[in-house]
């Protein structure tokens, strides 16, 4: 078998494995820095050594292994994604652009190079369990604050002391800061959507990643008994969140490339028997532009204000992030691009929908990514899938892009 396909096959083993590493027996739902984390850095570590890479774990939890054979100066490039996930995902978000950067060293063969390749696992992204997404990159670029590591989870434990519990020392967050002369940073990373599978190809360059805000928001009416509350002297707060749920999705409608959503809900007291008092809905808005963005989603919020007023319920709301749209790196790209032909690959570019730490780090150093298609156009989800094929090309451009940043750095 051709070596390529067979690292292919071995890689998307390799994130199958991972998949098993889960908070939800039957589900893979792994948040930042729990107990199956551990079992997922025991695997990405015994790999990462095998490959002939000094391993070690950052101060948030990031997993870094680090490939310098024949390297005499600081010149540093970085491969990465994150390794947690949502709740019930598939095994490929995140995952297989880290376990693709090990599948890369090991296709080196131990070859020298003239600067060191550090493949990193970013403890989180997806904001599942703090709420606060990106804790991993922004620690890479030094942007970690008290105000995030006191954030606490739904049980009242800290960003901080889920550090300390997870066996690491904040001491040390600030030495998970990348240099700032690195070569640059790119992400292998699943397009979790449909249009590589409408173009029927395997691989896209990402030329951007639309910008993103999420919020949380509390509507607050009167708990009251269902039987003896007639209609009318109702505040009912979940009847009052599903107008403006509604209101959400037909606002969105009418404006082109605006995507926001209410991902999650909590009703209280929960009671089938009880007119619920308040009810907590996340809401998530994103827009290539972040003009429009930002309108669209202080519309939204005003819309639930309206709403609330006119049903006798108070709403509040709290940013939970504001993260701008990320342009890659032109230069990154050229090298990128390069290399997806000279591996025989048609040159597709695309936007990004969907949010990656490439976004974050975009600011802090070059940084470029290459979309794997996601037969379905399905991700978030258990049914998440790539193909070998894919997997494999992938790999193929990934060697070339190595290549690409050996000649200009000779
Ligand atoms: O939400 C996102 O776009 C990413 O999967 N974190
Ligand atoms: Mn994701
Ligand atoms: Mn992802």
């Amino acid at each position: 078998m051709d070596r390529l396909l067979a690292a292919a096959h071995e890689a998307i083993a390799r994130c199958r494995s991972i998949a098993e590493c889960t908070e939800e027996p039957g589900f893979t739902t792994r948040s930042f820095l729990s107990e199956p984390m551990q079992q997922v850095h025991g695997l990405l570590a015994g790999w990462m050594q095998h490959a002939g890479m000094d391993v070690c774990t950052d101060g948030v939890g990031n997993i870094r292994g680090c490939y310098k054979k024949g390297v005499k100066s600081d010149r540093r490039l970085f491969i990465g994604s994150h390794l947690d996930t949502v709740p019930r995902a598939g095994a490929y978000d995140g995952v297989l652009g880290v376990v693709l950067g090990v599948s890369l060293i090991q296709l080196l063969d131990h070859r020298p190079l003239n600067f060191a390749i550090e493949v990193i696992g970013f403890s989180e992204e997806e904001g599942l369990r703090f709420g606060s997404p990106f804790i991993g990159s922004r620690a890479f670029v030094g942007a970690i604050d008290d105000e995030l590591l006191d954030r606490c989870d739904p049980k009242g434990i800290s960003v901080r002391n889920a550090i300390h519990e997870f066996g690491l020392d904040t001491s040390r967050i600030l030495e998970a800061r990348a240099q700032q002369n690195a070569l640059g940073y790119v992400e292998f990373h699943i397009e979790q959507g449909p249009v590589l599978e409408a173009l029927g190809h395997r691989l896209a360059i990402v030329e951007a990643i639309v910008g993103q805000g999420r919020f949380l928001t509390t509507f607050t009416g009167k708990a009251n008994h269902a039987g003896t509350t007639p209609m009318h002297l109702r505040h009912d707060a979940l009847v009052g969140a599903a107008e403006w749920i509604t209101a959400v999705e037909a606002r969105s409608r009418r404006v082109p490339g605006l995507v926001a959503t209410v991902g999650c809900v909590s009703v209280e007291p929960g009671a089938a028997n009880v007119i619920p008092g308040s009810v907590a809905a996340t809401l998530d808005v994103r827009h290539a532009e972040d003009s429009i963005r930002k309108a669209e989603a202080s519309a939204l919020l005003n819309d639930a204000e309206s709403i609330s007023t006119r049903r006798g319920l108070s709403f509040r709301w709290e940013a939970r992030l504001d993260q701008p749209a990320a342009a890659m790196d032109p230069s990154l790209m050229q090298v990128l691009e390069q290399a997806v032909i000279e591996a025989g690959e048609p040159v597709n570019r695309m936007v990004s929908g969907a949010g990656h730490d490439a976004m974050i780090i975009a600011g802090y150093m070059p940084s470029a990514m290459l979309f794997i298609r996601s037969p379905g156009g399905v991700s978030h989800h258990a049914s998440e899938t790539v193909l070998v094929d894919d997997v494999a090309a992938a790999l193929k451009v990934g060697l070339r892009f190595i290549e690409g940043i050996e000649a200009r750095h000779e």
